[in-house]
């Protein structure tokens, strides 16, 4: 079962996820956060980086880990998720870019026709994060449809992380960061896998507006169904799930 926090606002929320995770890297200087795209960890990222100022934390040594990545973009490309960890929690926070992991780096904007480089990329990202002794504290958006990184309605609860064709769905809802026109956003993509998510030991999800109502209650009440892959944030023994009123609006 998930705790639920509901809070004011994206602010609110933000501040709580800054206080576990200053705390984290205060007790382990070289913690390894899981991080993801979209707009909803934004007040996150913003909160954390001015925690750590504020209270001059080490974070030289810290790691990350991006939960996914497009296919066949290059990664100079200012929508490449490459691009948005760098300049939305790598930058604010003064991390070392060369800790931090984008699944999509190794393939550099690769197609996914160019089997030779997308064939092994998964299995290889998941060997790495179990190098590093595993994901400390996850954070996680939600799609409308329930998805969590980019596993789509429909994904295996024990992926691993793999190449995946987006829904028609997720490519409208982030046509927003292609010029509003959807035939811009990729068809493909990297994604950590549900099985991949479980294995990091704290899962923090984040939703704000009423759009993800449908979606929050499916993950926190529905029952457990590759139909809403958050759904599956159920079977962890620490899943914290933080929405404002608006996405709560459904429970
Ligand atoms: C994308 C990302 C997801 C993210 C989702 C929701 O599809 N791959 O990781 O959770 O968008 O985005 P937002 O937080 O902007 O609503």
């Amino acid at each position: 079962m998930a705790e639920v926090i509901i809070v004011k606002d994206e602010a609110e929320a933000g501040e709580i996820y800054a206080r576990s995770v200053a705390d984290l890297i205060k007790a382990k200087p070289d913690a390894v956060l899981g991080l993801a795209t979209g707009s909803s960890p934004l007040a996150a990222y913003q909160a954390l980086a001015a925690l750590v100022k504020k209270e001059s934390n080490d974070v030289s040594q810290v790691r990350g880990f991006a939960l996914d990545e497009y296919l066949g973009l290059p990664l100079t490309h200012p929508e490449s998720y490459h691009s948005t960890i760098h300049r939305t929690v790598v930058e604010p926070l003064g991390l070392d870019p060369a800790k931090v992991h984008v699944p999509g780096d190794v393939l550099e904007g690769a197609p996914l026709t160019d089997g030779e480089k997308v064939s092994g990329a998964g299995a290889a990202y998941d060997q790495a994060i179990a190098e590093a002794g595993g994901v400390d504290v996850q954070i996680l958006g939600i799609g409308t449809d329930g998805h969590i990184g980019f596993n789509e309605p429909g994904s295996s609860l024990a992926s691993g992380t793999r190449v995946k064709t987006l829904a028609e769905r997720t490519r409208i809802d982030n046509a927003r960061f292609f010029n509003d026109d959807v035939n811009q956003v990729p068809m493909h993509c990297i994604t950590q896998g549900i099985g991949t998510i479980l294995k990091a030991r704290h899962l923090v999800l984040l939703a704000f507006g009423a759009g993800k109502a449908e979606a929050i209650a499916e993950t926190v009440e529905g029952g457990v169904s590759a139909f809403c892959p958050a759904s599956a944030l159920q079977l962890h023994p620490h899943a914290t799930i933080i929405v404002d009123e608006a996405a709560a609006s459904r429970l």
